[in-house]
């Protein structure tokens, strides 16, 4: 049987997911930790060496979380992915999509510079500079978010409604993230999740958070909503611009019917999503990634 990586540090519900729907596909697939991977030049025929693949290399690597670290170990896990490519392994998502995507800053960036609606996003080395974004736009009746660059699952993301909490305005790891907050439309707090895969959107559902805080790990309430045509664009527009094979798009909805990209995520979860649409995502996704990289079976 023709063996999968499935990169993760905790396999979990969305490991044995994926496990599963590789086995159905007839290819067994074995969770691995970037941390126990090497490169080791001294075998140029096989200079990539991952845990439990001594012998052969995997025929595809599925990638289900990067460990965090400090930047030379993040920087050495993504050097895996990368080389893994470069060895002709497809790597689901790759390396690159997943540099795009954690990365908040240049996410930003690139939805701007494809002329995507996303919140006005200031990233900023110096103190001085976030306090003096935010006492203007607070001044102008403007809340703003700030957020780590690197984060995940509405970890450290604070709110700035007042001139007071200026006072706790701090850098995460040396650098502001500051975001134009979007009003929502409706009652109470929701955003949309759009998850695409192959350029197509095969679900969404709107989560409802306790507070403005949506994230399905905070306690957030999912619900079915329609995909209208707006949405469908934005959100396969959103995972080109990104490069991803395939992606879970936030995106909220503000009070004049506009729609901002929030966030384009490269390790989407998808147990929220399936409570509300009736399908197998673990599925999809593997038979994509067969599929389109042309796995043998
Ligand atoms: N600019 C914003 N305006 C209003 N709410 C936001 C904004 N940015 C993020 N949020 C809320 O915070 C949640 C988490 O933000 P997000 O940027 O997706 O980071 P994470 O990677 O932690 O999920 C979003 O799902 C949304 O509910
Ligand atoms: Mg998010």
């Amino acid at each position: 049987m023709q063996r999968i990586a499935i990169f993760t540090d905790e396999p979990g519900w969305h490991g044995k997911q994926l496990k599963h729907a590789f086995l159905n596909r007839g290819y067994q697939a074995d969770y691995v930790s970037l941390t126990d991977c090497k490169i080791q030049l001294d075998d140029i025929s096989f200079p990539i060496k991952i845990k439990g693949f001594e012998e052969k290399l995997p025929y595809g690597v599925f990638v289900r979380g990067v460990p965090g670290g400090s930047l030379q170990e993040v920087i050495f896990y993504l050097d895996i992915l990368h080389a893994l490519k470069q060895l002709k392994i497809p790597v689901y998502n790759d390396g690159h999509a997943i540099e795009r995507s954690v990365d908040k800053g240049m996410t930003s960036f690139l939805l701007k510079n494809a002329g995507l609606p996303t919140p006005m996003t200031w990233v900023l080395r110096a103190r001085k500079d976030a306090l003096l974004i935010a006492e203007q736009k607070l001044k102008q009746g403007q809340k703003l978010i700030s957020k780590p660059l690197f984060g995940s699952q509405g970890e450290g993301i604070r709110r700035i409604e007042k001139m007071t909490d200026l006072l706790w305005l701090t850098s995460s790891n040396g650098i502001y993230y500051l975001q134009h907050f979007i009003n929502c439309a409706g009652a109470g707090y929701s955003d949309i999740r759009v998850f695409v895969i192959n350029n197509q959107t095969v679900a969404a559902m709107r989560r409802r958070g306790n507070s403005w805080l949506n994230n399905v790990a905070r306690g957030a309430y999912c619900e079915t909503i329609e995909l209208n045509k707006r949405l469908t664009h934005l959100a396969i527009k959103a995972t080109a611009t990104l490069k991803m094979d395939y992606a879970g798009v936030d995106i909220i909805e503000d009070k004049q019917g506009n729609y901002h990209i929030i966030e384009v995520n490269s390790i989407p979860a998808w147990k929220g999503l399936e409570t509300v649409c009736p399908l197998s995502i673990a599925q999809l996704l593997v038979d994509d990634m067969l599929f389109r990289y042309q796995c043998p079976v």
